[in-house]
């Protein structure tokens, strides 16, 4: 295994490249290709428990619909990258992993128009544990003055590169002034999500989350909304206002790698609020926990669990 202090680009193993497998080393693209001039990129992140990927389906899934929406296919199809990852957890001896499919344009055309492009994919996996080493402790957020952008102005269902650049702006004012994250507000001034993470709101009992109109609609959002629905809490998706900070017992943000994170406290203009409670937070997160550990057991599955819904 590799040293995790050491960069990525020098770490060992094997890269699934383009349909075959190639030495971590040799995983290379050129400095003339679309994808990093015109950011014409899209990316997936799944996790791997016990060696067993969790949503693999709609991950890929949703990885060929990003491609899509940037005007572009991925040239194989979601069973076969489906079997490359199990191909390479098992060839990296993987067994607790973030992987990382990635898509982008070659080299054929360097300009805006990049419609003669070839469609390059690689997938990548490493040892992966806790994102924010505080999961049921709780992290600190901080309002950022960078908003998601709306729907006509951005492929906000996409899963694309060039997206994130607002957030790695966002998150590193908010390393820089001690917390732990930023929250984000959308074009509208409604409470959107995390650098890279869904947020929830616990309120008198019931789950209040922001409707993802112009955000990324989580995976793990979803398998949220429907566990805790599964329990009897009220799940109500609706314009969030900072305004509801005021009234929330609990915040925690879900995502493949955030998993279910405890919020503790957010800082937004001027005010600091502060969220003492947990108790529903830690339950969900158990429950998270238990079923992503339990897809590695398929036969101890409860009955009781539907799989209707994501
Ligand atoms: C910006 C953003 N929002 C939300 C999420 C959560 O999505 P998921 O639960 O599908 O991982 C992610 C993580 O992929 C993200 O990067």
């Amino acid at each position: 295994m590799s040293d995790p202090a050491l960069p990525f680009d020098r770490r060992d193993g094997t890269i699934w490249y383009n349909g075959s497998l190639r030495s971590w080393a040799d995983a290379k693209l050129h400095v003339m290709s679309h994808g990093l001039h015109y950011a014409s990129c899209v990316f997936e992140g799944i996790r791997a428990y016990g060696g067993s990927p969790y949503k693999i389906r709609e991950h890929y899934e949703r990885f060929h619909e990003s491609a899509t929406l940037l005007d572009f296919s991925i040239p194989y199809d979601v069973p076969t990258l489906e079997q490359a990852t199990r191909t390479l957890l098992t060839e990296n001896s993987l067994s607790e992993a973030y992987i990382r499919p990635v898509a982008w344009r070659g080299s054929e055309q360097m300009a805006i128009a990049a419609d003669k492009t070839t469609i390059h994919v690689a997938i990548i996996a490493w040892n992966f544990g806790d994102y924010f080493g505080a999961r049921l402790k709780g992290i600190s957020l901080m309002l950022s003055a960078w908003r998601r952008p709306s729907p006509d102005s951005a492929p906000c269902n996409s899963k694309a590169a060039g997206l994130y650049t607002i957030c790695t702006l966002a998150k590193h004012e908010a390393q820089r002034k001690g917390f732990d994250d930023a929250l984000m507000l959308d074009y509208r001034g409604q409470i959107a999500e995390s650098t890279g993470a869904n947020i929830f709101l616990v309120i008198d009992g019931k789950l209040h989350t922001p409707k993802p109109d112009c955000f990324l609609d989580g995976i793990t959002r979803r398998t949220i909304v429907r566990l805790a629905q599964e329990q009897g809490i009220e799940v109500v998706e609706r314009a969030v206002l900072l305004e509801d900070l005021e009234r929330a017992q609990e915040v925690f943000l879900t995502g493949t790698a955030a998993e279910v994170t405890r919020v503790r406290t957010i800082e937004a203009n001027g005010s600091s609020h502060e969220f003492a409670e947990d108790a529903i937070t830690q339950k969900l997160a158990a429950l998270y926990d238990a079923q992503a550990r339990s897809k590695t057991r398929p036969k101890a599955r409860p009955k009781t669990m539907s799989t209707a819904r994501a």
